[in-house]
């Protein structure tokens, strides 16, 4: 199989490194890709929401499959543009449709189907500009923290949880007004907040069956003991020690089968991964969100879990055969530790010279923002999050022990990472 697999960060320098093993891989070509994804096949200066410029490289390279990385170009109808080209007819998309993809494209669309299939999530109202007035009463009687959702994609930052109720109503103004977030929060969500610890959970499916994929947990704040700005991800584990058989259990039951059977009903195009951002409270789990994408960091802990043939799962997901196939996965724990340039979240450099690449061991170096040099081929840092460090072990201590060791022997100039990742899942 020819495989174009859009993306250019860690969870996309993963799927590159597990597509690229399976002896169905003819040739993988990754769009735009990282320095990593290129020692996996070839990387493709395309861009993700080009979909002009993929047709012709698809039709050109005949392109069995297309897998689709980040939510972007799934939001703004990839599938859709590959069902109504008669040319790319055969060819596989791995991902839902524009529709199926509002269900994280959109939280109240989410909240409303959650709400149809009796899934457990936060109660909420929705508000936009007309009904500004009703959104400051409702505010007046929920208890802090407030939980303020722009409906819209905002690029990770669209969710604010305030203590203060004065506080949050200017900010409900400001987002429905559009100063703050644009368009994509005109509808903003409201709904209660749930104190619990969150979990992140996976599943594949091909709109009628599903295979649950392992669990992980992310960290997303910048800083040690989770303090400090949010990030795209600091690193992740998996699996997750309090994530029981007994919590798996109601995980499926209450989420993930229903979400699959709703997808069914509703005749929606679901091809893909599904990630189920949950909340544990009390041990019993709600949806916080929905992703129609693998996580970033967690694919970069749970890739490398998976034992059975990703090419196989992938075809099965987009042709409606996954009943038919098996998901093997390894026991062993893995951790991925991120490695990031200084200053970031907020600004910071790039084009800093990474050394010690070449003498790590035991580990899996997942790229995220790395670029070659083209005049000596050496590795730079090109963006924020720079490289994910993933060891296995047969604890997680064992295998966040191993991430560590290789952090220490890469270097670059700003390097920063955060020494807990795990912390609170300690004994
Ligand atoms: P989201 O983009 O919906 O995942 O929200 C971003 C983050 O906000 C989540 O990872 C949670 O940490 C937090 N969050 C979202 N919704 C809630 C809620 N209802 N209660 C508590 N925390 C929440
Ligand atoms: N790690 C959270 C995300 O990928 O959205």
């Amino acid at each position: 199989m020819n495989i174009l697999l859009l993306g250019s960060g860690g969870r996309e320098h993963a799927l590159a490194w597990k597509l690229a093993q399976s002896k169905k891989t003819e040739h993988l070509y990754i769009a735009p890709g990282n320095a990593g994804t290129s020692q996996t096949g070839t990387n493709v200066p395309v861009d993700v929401t080009d979909f002009d410029a993929i047709k012709t490289f698809v039709v050109e390279k005949e392109v069995d499959m297309v897998v689709v990385g980040p939510e972007l170009p799934l939001v703004k109808g990839i599938k859709n543009y590959f069902k109504e080209n008669k040319v790319l007819d055969n060819v596989l998309v791995v991902g839902p449709d524009m529709q199926a993809a509002q269900l994280e494209g959109s939280k109240s669309y989410a909240k409303e189907f959650m709400q149809r299939h009796n899934i457990p999530t936060a109660p909420y109202r929705k508000f936009n500009e007309e009904t500004l007035e009703e959104g400051y009463r409702f505010l007046e009687k929920l208890q802090p923290p407030y939980v303020l959702k722009a409906d819209g994609l905002a690029a990770g930052k669209g969710v604010l949880i305030l203590e203060d109720l004065q506080q949050a109503k200017e900010e409900l103004t400001q987002m429905v007004n559009g100063a703050k977030f644009g368009e994509a929060a005109s509808n903003v969500v409201i709904e209660s907040y749930l104190k619990g610890i969150e979990l992140s959970a996976f599943a594949l499916t091909d709109g009628k069956d599903y295979k649950i994929l392992p669990v992980a947990k992310d960290y997303k704040r910048i800083g040690e003991g989770d303090t400090g700005p949010n990030t795209g991800g600091m690193g992740s584990v998996s699996p997750v020690p309090f994530a029981t058989e007994e919590l798996m259990k109601k995980i499926e039951e209450r989420i993930i089968k229903p979400t699959v059977e709703g997808i069914k009903e509703e005749n929606l195009d679901y091809t893909g991964f599904i990630f189920f951002g949950l909340m544990i409270v009390d041990n019993d789990p709600y949806v916080i969100e929905y992703n129609c994408r693998m996580g970033d960091p967690e694919a970069e802990s749970i890739i490398p879990r998976i034992k059975s043939d990703l090419v196989e799962l992938l075809a099965a997901t987009a042709n409606g055969t996954l009943r038919q196939t098996t998901l093997e996965i390894d026991e062993r724990y893995a951790a991925s530790v991120m490695l990031v340039s200084g200053g970031y979240p907020g600004s910071y450099e790039k084009g800093k010279k990474m050394e010690g690449i070449e003498g790590v061991n035991n580990c899996i170096l997942f790229h995220a923002g790395t670029a070659r040099d083209i005049d000596d081929g050496s590795v730079k840092t090109s963006g924020g999050r720079v490289m994910a460090v993933t060891a296995y072990g047969n604890t997680m201590e064992e295998a966040l022990q191993t991430a560590y060791a290789n952090v220490d022997l890469i270097g670059f100039e700003g390097k920063y990472y955060r020494k807990d990742i795990g912390f609170d899942l300690k004994n």
